[in-house]
């Protein structure tokens, strides 16, 4: 499934003109620089799909990727602080969360988290928002080669903790790297349960 050829659909500045529904589509979500445009290039193995940067707010639309019709993988913009002006934020953040709410179609979010800083209340806000929507989601815990080995137990137990206090159903956390392949085995999977289900 990943390793189909996988080609750049449309790019979505806001909801009212996404691309037609097809499959499931599997949204990545977090906070600017968070490193999902990279998650993307690492999930499909091809090293420019999605366009990354070092500066927070490169991603500005939401972008829609396709190997097969039954999955379509979405990179967003970022939320939270971003080097663009001010009203394009909010532009942004207003067509992620109304993505987010109403997409019918949205088989699972991927809520990416940075393993440095851990789950902060912007990330609580999107949490709150896909369990008022009953959105199915999994935690990402990104930049995990940037995280000591000898703390990365903590940096886990921290991230589950947070996440047993919701009400929700007990989502996955997976801790990945984009730079050196870790935990894409286990994220692949559950995306690949995902559409067989
Ligand atoms: P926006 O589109 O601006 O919201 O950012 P994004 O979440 O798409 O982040 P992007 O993938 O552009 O990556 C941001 C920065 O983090 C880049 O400099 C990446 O090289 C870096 N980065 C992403 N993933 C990893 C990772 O697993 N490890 C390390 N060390 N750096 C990473
Ligand atoms: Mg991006």
């Amino acid at each position: 499934m990943f390793a189909a050829d996988w080609q750049f659909i449309s790019a979505a500045p806001t909801i009212e003109v996404l691309p037609p529904m097809q499959g499931v589509e599997v949204a990545l979500a977090g906070r600017s620089n968070v490193g999902k445009s990279s998650l993307v290039n690492a999930l499909t193995g091809r090293k420019a799909l999605a366009r990354t940067s070092v500066t927070p707010g490169r991603t500005q639309e939401l972008i829609f990727f396709r190997a097969q019709p039954e999955l379509t993988l979405v990179d967003m913009p970022g939320y939270g602080f971003a080097k663009a002006p001010k009203d394009k934020v909010e532009a942004w953040t207003r067509t992620i969360r109304a993505y987010l709410r109403g997409r019918v179609n949205l088989g699972r979010v991927f809520v990416l988290i940075d393993a440095r800083h851990g789950i902060k209340p912007v990330d609580e806000e999107i949490l709150d928002l896909l369990d008022k929507a009953a959105v199915s989601y999994a935690i990402v815990l990104t930049k995990i080669d940037q995280v000591k080995p000898t703390a990365q137990p903590q940096v886990l137990a921290e991230a589950q903790e947070k996440i047993r206090r919701r009400a929700a159903a007990y989502p996955e956390i997976f801790p990945t790297s984009s730079n050196t392949g870790e935990g894409f085995p286990e994220l692949r999977a559950a995306i690949a349960r995902l559409v067989s289900e």
